[in-house]
């Protein structure tokens, strides 16, 4: 089969995770850029790749004309790097969060839209075998019609970097995820939310490490989430522990453990009678980036089209960027995509 060929912009700690699934699905990785020479050499030096190291993504592309660009820079990057690429006539595969603001998000779908290239974002959580087999009961309607989400989130967490000094470091760092993961567990969309920040008594973070927010999705469900990075004792998962509420049962999923569930089984009682959820077997082999490699690639060769296209993906940011803005203003606020 012939080798799709790939430029990779940003070598710093997560290309680390990306690297050995593009070495297994045999990409050919023709360059890595990096604002510094010197790490891009060094993760070509690591991963023994046959690639040119460069501080110039514009040249690279010229010069290489690539299938598609992997974008792992820091967000703040994000919409530079992804937006020359798709100019260039590049698809592109992008490191979440898909931008630094709603406003750059939005640029880079109409670059995409302009270009005629697919942008998608990896949300690394959603190619896992146990959210698979969650969203698989809960879209496919095992607990009846979808009406309430619970997820809570609580580590206690010592970073010592950036995020003990940025503003929202849960939200706008952590927060993504479980939002994404709502929207991919469940199929609904966000409608509003109200939001309240906190930095609990004793926290060693300088901004709000912790929150509780209530979105209202499509149809109806209330997602409630509460999140802290500042909590000691008991943590969760950091996938989050999850209870989801249908007009029929209840689907629980926590620990990381493979979700189980009750459904009514008669009609009559003050406590209904219940029986167990049949939860369906695992079939995800390719996990995390692997897993959002293998999409483009599936995209590439068939034109099928990723879960993560910007379109979509840009709706997970905006929950972020709403519940920000819900804390700031105090009050229940739209949550509004493009
Ligand atoms: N999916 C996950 O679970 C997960 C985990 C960690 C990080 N991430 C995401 O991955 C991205 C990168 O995170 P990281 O931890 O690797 O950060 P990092 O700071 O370790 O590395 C970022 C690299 O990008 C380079 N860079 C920045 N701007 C650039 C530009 N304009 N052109 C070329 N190179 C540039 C930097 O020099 C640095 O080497 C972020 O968006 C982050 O949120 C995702």
């Amino acid at each position: 089969m012939s080798k799709e060929r790939a430029i990779v912009v940003g070598a710093g700690g997560i290309s680390g995770a990306w690297f050995p699934p593009l070495i297994a699905e045999k990409v050919r990785v023709q360059a890595v850029v990096d604002l510094n020479l010197a790490t891009a050499q060094e993760r070509i030096a690591q991963y023994e790749l046959d690639a040119e190291a460069s501080t110039d993504l514009r040249a690279m592309l010229d010069k290489h004309q690539p299938d598609f660009v992997v974008d792992l820079t820091v967000p703040e990057a994000h919409c530079a790097v992804t937006c020359t690429a798709l100019r260039a006539g590049c698809p592109v595969l992008g490191e979440k969060p898909m931008a630094s603001s709603m406003a750059e998000a939005r640029r880079m779908v109409q670059a995409s839209e302009e270009s005629g290239q697919l942008y998608m974002v990896s949300q690394s959580r959603r190619w896992d075998t146990k959210h698979d087999q969650a969203a698989r009961v809960v879209r496919g309607g095992k607990i009846g019609e979808l009406t309430t989400i619970n997820c809570d989130f609580f580590l206690g967490v010592h970073f010592g970097g950036f995020r003990d000094e940025m503003p929202s470091p849960l939200i706008l760092d952590m927060s993504i995820h479980h939002f994404d993961l709502a929207r991919y567990l469940t199929g609904a969309d966000p409608v509003s939310v109200y939001c309240q920040e906190f930095n609990p008594q004793g926290s060693w973070y300088q901004g709000d490490v912790a929150a509780s927010a209530i979105f209202e999705m499509t149809n109806g469900v209330i997602f409630a989430y509460r999140g802290s990075w500042c909590a000691e004792g008991c943590p969760t998962s950091w996938n989050g522990d999850w209870r989801f509420i249908g007009d029929r049962g209840t689907l629980l999923y926590d620990h990381d453990q493979t979700p189980c569930g009750q459904v009514v089984a008669n009609h009559t009682g003050f406590s209904r009678k219940l029986k167990d959820v049949k939860i369906p077997a695992e079939r995800v082999k390719h996990f995390g980036m692997h897993g959002a490699l293998r999409e483009i690639l599936a995209f590439l060769r068939t034109g099928k089209q990723p879960q993560t296209e910007c379109h979509d993906n840009i709706k997970s940011l905006a929950m972020v960027f709403a519940a920000i803005e819900s804390n700031k203003r105090g009050k229940k606020v739209p949550v509004k995509g493009l």
